[in-house]
């Protein structure tokens, strides 16, 4: 796959991912994520790969997971490797402060949010354009919502302030997750209260998993126009 494209920040995403992939080192079981940057990342390892490092990888996306396997990386399951060493992960925005993260533009949160759980540290890469003092400030949060009965689940949605727009695809059609599920794109503007929030969001019926990372981030390596940052 090719990491080039129209993205202005690519350059930035590209820098971050290629200072956190030098944290894999061998032996280490290691979340992939996904999106831009993420492909960034796991290119890099490709390249790691194939000059000898040897570990292993469970992938945030069936996406992911073709291009580290068109690298040869070998990819595990939590079935055998309950437990990950370092997670590598993209955001849409990361709180200043409290390092809290809005994730899943790219509609791979569920996943996301099982493999940042399980690892023992949880490393972000941005652009620094996705520092925000509020979370909800640029992006609405996704919530990936089961088919049945989504209409009731988007009124609940709205119930709570949010303006909800349901997920299309670049065809027009609807977006379907990894898991089958689609996504609402839940605008509530900036969220003075995102544990809260999340604690609320939980609670509907028909909610599989917010794009709502609270508390899981253990650094987040920012690339900027002066250089690399490190937060956390
Ligand atoms: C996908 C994600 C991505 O990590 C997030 O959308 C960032 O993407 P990109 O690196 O392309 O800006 O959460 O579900």
């Amino acid at each position: 796959m090719s990491t080039h494209n129209a993205d202005p920040r690519a350059e930035l995403k590209r820098q971050a991912a290629l200072e956190a992939a030098d944290m894999v080192k061998e032996g280490m079981v290691v979340g992939l994520g996904s999106g831009s940057t993420s492909a960034f990342m796991i290119e890099e390892l490709g390249r790691r790969w194939a000059d000898g490092l040897r570990f292993c990888a469970i992938p945030t996306s069936e996406h992911s997971a073709e291009q580290a396997r068109s690298h040869g990386i070998r990819l595990v399951t939590f079935a055998t490797h309950p437990q990950i060493d370092i997670d590598i992960d993209g955001a849409d925005e990361v709180e200043r402060g409290t390092l809290n993260l809005i994730k899943g533009l790219g509609g791979a949160l569920f996943r996301e949010k099982i493999v940042a759980a399980a690892a023992r540290k949880f490393v972000v890469v941005v652009d620094d354009s996705k520092i925000v003092d509020r979370l909800g400030t640029r992006v609405p949060v996704p919530v990936e919502v089961a088919n049945f009965g989504w209409t009731n689940t988007a009124r609940q949605l709205e119930a709570l302030g949010a303006r909800v727009s349901q997920r299309l695809d670049r065809g027009g059609n609807v977006f379907v997750t990894d898991g089958g599920n689609m996504i609402l794109d839940c605008n509530f503007g900036p969220i003075a209260d995102s544990v809260g929030l999340q604690r609320q969001l939980e609670q509907i019926v028909g909610v599989i998993e917010t794009g709502l990372f609270i508390g899981r981030t253990s650094e987040v390596i920012v690339a900027t126009a002066d250089g690399l940052q490190r937060l956390g």
